[in-house]
């Protein structure tokens, strides 16, 4: 009996609950329920909405595209090594890295050694994803809004983004614009913290998970790229103790100049690397970058902060150079002056 009153009284409260939503809305016809329940629902439409940049062209997902490993696939005077503005004539002076895996990167801070690991960009400007959000809609050569009230004007253009904003960050949000433009980089960054960004599901993962088998070349290039004693990836590409972690994300996230050389297709400003971060001052910073993650390295050519290697294999030759004395193997100081960047010959020794 005692069971049989309790499952009226459930159901009944059951009944109230999905009965209280329809007398709410019936007594209030125009307040509809939100298009977007969540954040990441929220950023998910932001990422890929155009009406954020200047002349609508362009979205975060335009130099981002899940397609395409996260990065940008279009083609530019540059080719790919650097993106197209939204005023369809600004090229940037950086490769677009992946932005899948990018919430894994711990936020920007001085390492117990005293050196810098982390941040957002490559050199590591933005401690979190919520600040490295707030940079391209304004960013004259990106997404070229004047500022973020400007931008905070697009987003009220949209009562969907209005309503979701005022339900799931501050009712009063939209009356202070940074507010309003603060909670719109909330939400990218909570789409961006979503599996979808961060799938795991590479060959590599399925090995891991027993759900594929390595080739014999495959297996090889493993043990290569975590072997101590040959090429010594592992020092900088890996995150984990253990090299057969399911997280991997191929990168410490430490700072290094291992000495890419210019890519002559890119706007001669020097590139800094992390000095150009404002937290760093010592000009022994210059020119070191991010360890990239090695996450989709293989859809996201080209490679290197400035894109000046256009294939896998050619970065390889590239580190190699290091460990080889072959002359045949000496193919960057030569290949970089004369312009010609891309592996050389199959038959190269
Ligand atoms: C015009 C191309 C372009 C657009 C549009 C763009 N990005 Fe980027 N993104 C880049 C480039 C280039 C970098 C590297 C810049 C640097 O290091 O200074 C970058 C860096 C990043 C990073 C850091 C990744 C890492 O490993 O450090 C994230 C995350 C990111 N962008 C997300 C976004 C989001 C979110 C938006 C939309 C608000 C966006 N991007 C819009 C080109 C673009
Ligand atoms: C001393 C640290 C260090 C070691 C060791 C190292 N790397 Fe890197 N790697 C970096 C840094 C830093 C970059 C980015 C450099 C830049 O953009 O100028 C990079 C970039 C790359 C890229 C390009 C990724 C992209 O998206 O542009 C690949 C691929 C790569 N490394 C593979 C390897 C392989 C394979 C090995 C071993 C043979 C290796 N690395 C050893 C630090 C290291």
């Amino acid at each position: 009996m005692a069971f049989a009153e309790k499952a009226v009284a459930a159901l009944c409260a059951g009944v109230l609950v999905l009965g209280g939503g329809g007398a709410v809305r019936a007594a209030t016809p125009q307040s509809e329920p939100p298009l977007y329940d969540s954040l990441e629902e929220l950023g998910e439409a932001l990422f890929f909405d155009p009406n954020l940049s200047m002349n609508r062209t362009q979205s975060c997902s335009t130099c981002h595209t899940p397609d395409a490993g996260f990065v940008d696939p279009r083609e530019t005077d540059a080719g790919r090594a650097v993106s197209l503005g939204d005023d369809g004539q600004s090229l940037g002076t950086r490769n677009a890295p992946t932005a899948s895996y990018a919430a894994l990167t711990p936020p920007f801070h001085l390492g117990t050694d005293g050196k810098w690991v982390g941040g957002q960009f490559l050199d590591g400007r933005a401690a979190t994803l919520e600040d490295q959000a707030g940079g391209p809609p304004v960013n004259p050569v990106e997404m070229g809004m004047p500022d973020h009230a400007a931008v905070v004007d697009r987003l009220r253009e949209n009562s969907d983004y209005v309503a979701a904003l005022q339900a799931l960050v501050a009712p009063d949000i939209f009356d202070d614009a940074d507010q309003a433009y603060a909670g719109m980089t909330k939400a990218l960054a909570a789409y961006e913290r979503t599996p979808e960004f961060a799938p795991f599901d590479s060959k590599y993962d399925r090995y891991l998970r027993g759900d594929y088998q390595l080739t014999p070349e495959e297996d090889l290039g493993r043990l290569l790229f975590f072997s101590q004693q040959f090429t010594n990836c592992n020092i900088c590409h890996q995150l984990k103790t253990s090299p057969i972690d399911p997280e991997e994300t191929f990168s410490n996230y430490q700072y290094h100049n291992i000495g890419v050389p210019a890519n002559p297709a890119v706007a001669a400003v020097p590139d800094q690397g992390l000095l150009d971060n404002p937290q760093v001052t010592d000009p022994a910073e210059a020119g070191k970058f991010k360890v990239p993650s090695l996450r989709n390295v293989a859809v996201t050519a080209p490679y290197m902060h400035n894109g000046v290697f256009r294939d896998l294999r050619t970065v390889v030759l590239f580190y190699n150079k290091y460990n080889s004395k072959s002359a045949a193997r000496q193919i960057n100081r030569k290949r970089c002056l004369s312009g010609t960047l891309s592996a050389p010959a199959r038959t190269a020794r």
